[in-house]
């Protein structure tokens, strides 16, 4: 029998048919899409707390409204993705305990200090760019929740990032020192958002399986390139210098050549020794622990409901 499940599933994969939650799956399958979806959803909120140190200083009313609600967007992805991370039998509690042990991994970039506002046009124009280059693919990954859940994700980034744009073009276009910080922040985060996108292919341990059950559908090292390629003539039309000095056009393979990631600070990062690494979690485990009564209050209306429903 479990032949004949192994050979439905493969044959939906080559198919391109959509796995489903209740569908016969490798157990090595689920253990991934939980290990990357879970993953993703704590990016997502722990994404939120780089962004969030700006919002009571955000330079007008307009700007601290429009970031407000991006880091609320940041907060919803979350949430869709430790529901379609739920649909593969692991709770969330699960999920967020081993978030806050340490256990479970998140995005390196979010490591990292917002020292100035133009941060937070740096972090939106390239971090969610980056983002967006990673997860458009995955609208097309094999596990439908996860597929699924990846198309509202994608429209919300795509605005995160013209957002980014436009404060980093406003800061471009401003006084000279404007123009500076913008530089400033611009060197800051081009290389750790290059890291986003996982280590080299032949150092990446999980990438081959995750092609051929197509839960990835680009390697790391396609997509890092395709990034670069995007990103060098906006960065142009924005007047910044890429700081990389090895960056150079390569008519040959119609793509940037560019300079090798600091791959001893990105294991040093992953390994939760970044900048910030401890501070986020202590963040999170606090707000979670201070949020105890929310979760508590909210489970005993549920109940009472339930009992005035019954009776
Ligand atoms: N930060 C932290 N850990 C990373 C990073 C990174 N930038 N890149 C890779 N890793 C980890 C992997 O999780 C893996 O560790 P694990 O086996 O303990 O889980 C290890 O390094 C080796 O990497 P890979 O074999 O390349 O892992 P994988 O095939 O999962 O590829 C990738 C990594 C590209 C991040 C993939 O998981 C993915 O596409 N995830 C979905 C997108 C996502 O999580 N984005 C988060 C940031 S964007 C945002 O939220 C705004």
């Amino acid at each position: 029998i479990e032949k004949s499940l192994e050979e439905a599933f493969e044959e939906k994969i080559a198919n391109e048919v959509r796995i489903e939650p209740k569908d016969w799956m490798p157990e090595q399958y689920r253990k991934t899409l939980v290990r990357q979806i879970s993953q993703h959803a704590h990016s997502e909120i722990v994404g939120m707390l780089p962004e969030g140190n700006w919002i009571t200083r955000a330079p007008s009313l307009k700007r601290k409204a429009i970031l407000l609600s991006k880091v609320q967007d940041e907060a919803g992805h979350g949430l869709y993705l430790y529901s379609a991370a739920e649909t593969l039998g692991t709770s969330r509690d699960q999920m967020i305990a081993d978030l806050h042990s340490g256990k479970a991994k998140y995005s390196s970039i979010f490591n990292y200090p917002t020292l100035s506002w133009a941060d937070i046009g740096a972090i939106g124009w390239l971090v969610d760019g980056a983002a967006i280059m990673n997860q458009v693919p995955l609208i097309r990954t094999s596990y439908g929740p996860y597929a699924r859940a990846m198309v509202r994700v994608c429209k919300e980034e795509s605005f995160h990032q013209r957002q980014g744009f436009e404060i980093m073009m406003t800061l471009c276009n401003g006084a000279p020192a404007q123009k500076k910080m913008a530089q400033e922040a611009f060197n800051r985060w081009w290389w750790p958002t290059l890291m986003m996108f996982g280590p080299k292919d032949e150092e990446s341990p999980n990438t081959e399986q995750s092609m051929r059950w197509k839960i990835k559908r680009f390697t790391n090292d396609e997509l890092r390139q395709r990034f670069v390629d995007m990103m060098v003539p906006q960065a142009e039309f924005l007047g910044l210098t890429v700081p990389d000095k090895d960056l150079k056009w390569n008519e040959a393979k119609n793509g940037y050549d560019f300079g090798d990631v600091d791959w001893e600070e990105f294991w040093n990062v992953v390994k939760g020794n970044g900048p910030c690494n401890k501070d986020r979690i202590s963040t999170r485990v606090k707000a979670h622990e201070e949020g105890a009564w929310v979760r508590e209050a909210a489970l005993a209306h549920a109940q009472k409901r339930a009992q005035r429903e019954a009776e």
